[in-house]
């Protein structure tokens, strides 16, 4: 993949493409409206991977003072364990580490476990559990954290 994969701010005409991997990805999911609001979020950052004109993956980080929230990361079924969500988040982490953030916060659902793999590899550890966070079907979300540092976050 290599250089051939850009990750750049989020625009309106990538929804569509966004909304077909979100679809695809969770079984609760977010709506176009939720995309156009983060695009437009002063303390926000959304991004896409995009690799040869195609949408393939994004990210969405909201933050303030210290503390950052990742609010949804998928990618593309068809492009998964090709370091794609890799290259999101380190893309990410770099730009909040920039604006000051030390802390960066998520929720993920407790059955999913490759994506806590996948933060594992980022130094997030399991702080506490939001019981039944989730609906369709309800499920008890895992709170992680991670320290935003360059160095150590891979
Ligand atoms: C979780 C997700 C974003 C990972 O994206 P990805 O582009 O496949 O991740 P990467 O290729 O960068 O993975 C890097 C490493 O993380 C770990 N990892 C990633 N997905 C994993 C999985 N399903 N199972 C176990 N480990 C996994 C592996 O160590 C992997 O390295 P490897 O492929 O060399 O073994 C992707 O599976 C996805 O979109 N899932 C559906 C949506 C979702 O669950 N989002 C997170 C919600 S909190």
């Amino acid at each position: 993949m290599g250089n051939k994969l850009v990750i750049r701010d989020m625009v309106e005409k990538d929804i569509p493409s966004v909304m077909e991997i979100e679809l695809n990805s969770f079984s609760t999911h977010w709506s176009e409206q939720s995309f156009i609001n983060e695009i437009y979020k002063k303390y926000a950052i959304t991004r896409v991977a995009e690799f040869e004109s195609l949408i393939i993956g994004y990210i969405s980080v909201n933050y303030l003072f210290h503390e950052a929230h990742l609010l949804n990361l998928a990618v593309h079924k068809d492009f998964r364990r090709m370091g794609v969500a890799t290259a999101l988040l380190k893309n990410v982490l770099h730009e909040l580490k920039k604006k000051g953030c030390i802390f960066i916060y998520l929720e993920v659902r407790a059955s999913n476990i490759g994506a806590q793999k996948f933060y594992e590899r980022f130094g997030f550890t399991i702080q506490s559990i939001r019981k039944k966070y989730y609906g369709n079907p309800d499920e008890d979300a895992l709170l992680m954290m991670a320290r935003i540092n360059d160095g150590l976050n891979q």
